[in-house]
């Protein structure tokens, strides 16, 4: 039986890991759950699954949960979090939280001999040598749940790195692959929430639009599989069935096949070593055919071109890259920017950086809260811009959405 801690249990992640927590009845046990505030959805999930000990985030949230569920313990802000990771009742940690608060955790709990199932890729992109240094050091095995790193994790097993040749992470292109560069400087939110493919948290699939989701999984790949960025390729795959391809030195390829359902990683995530079973629908080769592979056009999609520059300039920058999107695509979310402005908030940021490694939790912690104080003042000078135009009258080219912060 392994017993298991999801940080981030109130999002979409997190939702699916207690569905396959639940359909292994003798092979997993909740033991701990964390949200941020969403304390109705967090107290729905203890009635039903439950669990030990929980934690919020929010200490005003985290009060008002105590009291309605006095027999539950109720831990309280980041070391609450800290303390459902290292629980010693815990076995294994799945993180899938959005946002930087689990990085003390995730390393509190690689340090306490946890195994780790993660999901939440800005924690190795803002913190990868780090996250996987200690790793190393704790003979950690950070087990993937990204469908991309899922994949290249599984078809990686066995084979010796000199063999290996190259990596390639596809993406389906998201719901503006169609849409001329004209178009995209301009887009609703609501039609940059409708993945074609996936259902996922909000930040994550705004990501999936600009093409910077494939940007952070090329860092994020870097950490996972020590791999130089040259040897790491994205693709295009509308019917997004191969989530990730080998390439060995001899010219042989192989793919992971499987159906867009997050649940498949998240279990094997929990399972491995071993697999098990699961109810998932396979994949029906006839029924997709035609496969197709492109290659990702960086000029309408820029935000890739900076995730890839942010790669080759190092470290810090990655952080920073991290961090300023977060500002960005959560101002576009608020609809304070277009979503054009994005890629534009994110590369400025990134220009007023000087890019240097970091060696520990509170460098990294700096850069970050420099990038978001940096990338506020841009958006806020945006807006601020709008709001000038928009009492003198000049019609501006970009959004149709009307400003929530006029
Ligand atoms: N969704 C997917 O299919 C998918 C696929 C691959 C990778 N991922 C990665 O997995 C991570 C989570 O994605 P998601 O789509 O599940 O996000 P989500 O639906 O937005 O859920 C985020 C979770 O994190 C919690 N949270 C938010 N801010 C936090 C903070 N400051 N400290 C601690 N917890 C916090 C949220 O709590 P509240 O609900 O209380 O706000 C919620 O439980 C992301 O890194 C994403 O890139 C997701």
């Amino acid at each position: 039986m392994k017993r298991i801690a999801v940080l981030g249990s109130t999002g979409s992640i997190g939702q699916q890991t207690l569905e396959v927590i639940a359909s292994q009845p003798q092979r997993l046990k909740l033991i701990g759950l964390s949200a941020h505030s969403r304390i109705d959805l967090l107290e729905q999930q203890a009635a039903r699954y439950h669990p030990e000990v929980v934690a919020v985030v929010d200490g005003e949230h985290a009060a008002r949960l105590a009291s309605r569920v006095e027999a539950l313990p109720v831990l309280e802000g980041v070391e609450g979090l800290v303390r459902v990771a290292t629980d010693p009742r815990v076995d294994v940690v799945v993180v899938g939280t959005s946002g930087r608060d689990a990085l003390v955790p995730l390393m509190k709990a690689i340090e306490s001999g946890k195994q780790i199932a993660l999901a939440s890729k800005e924690l190795l992109v803002m913190a990868g040598a780090l996250i996987t240094r200690l790793a190393r050091a704790h003979q950690t095995t950070l087990v993937p749940i990204d469908s991309e790193h899922a994949a290249l994790f599984q078809a990686l097993r066995g084979i010796p790195k000199p063999e290996i040749a190259s990596i390639s992470i596809t993406g389906s292109g998201g719901p503006l692959w169609s849409f001329e560069a004209s178009q995209l400087r301009d887009v609703s939110v609501s039609t940059v929430l409708n993945h074609p493919k996936w259902q996922m948290g909000p930040k994550i699939t705004v990501d999936s639009a600009t093409l910077m989701n494939k940007g952070l999984e090329v860092i994020e790949a870097r950490w996972l599989f020590d791999m130089p960025l040259d040897r790491i390729h994205v693709l295009i795959h509308p019917q997004a069935q191969v989530h990730g391809l080998v390439e060995l030195i001899d010219g042989t390829v192989l793919a992971q096949m499987s159906p867009c359902d997050m649940r498949l990683p998240i279990q094997y995530a929990l399972s491995f070593p071993e697999r098990w079973p699961t109810r998932v629908p396979s994949v029906s080769l006839v029924q997709q055919s035609p496969l197709t592979f492109f290659e990702p056009d960086l000029a309408r999609f820029p935000c890739l071109r900076v995730a890839l520059d942010a790669a080759r300039r190092g470290d810090s920058a990655c952080a920073v890259l991290s961090a300023a999107n977060d500002v960005a695509v959560r101002a576009y979310l608020k609809e304070e920017l277009p979503f054009g402005d994005i890629a534009r908030i994110t590369e400025e940021t990134l220009s007023q950086h000087q890019a240097a490694s970091m060696q520990t939790v509170e460098e990294i912690l700096a850069v970050d809260a420099w990038a978001r104080a940096t990338a506020q003042t841009l958006v806020s000078a945006e807006c601020g811009m709008r709001h000038a135009e928009c009492e003198m009258g000049t019609p501006h080219p970009a959004p149709r959405t009307p400003y929530r912060s006029l």
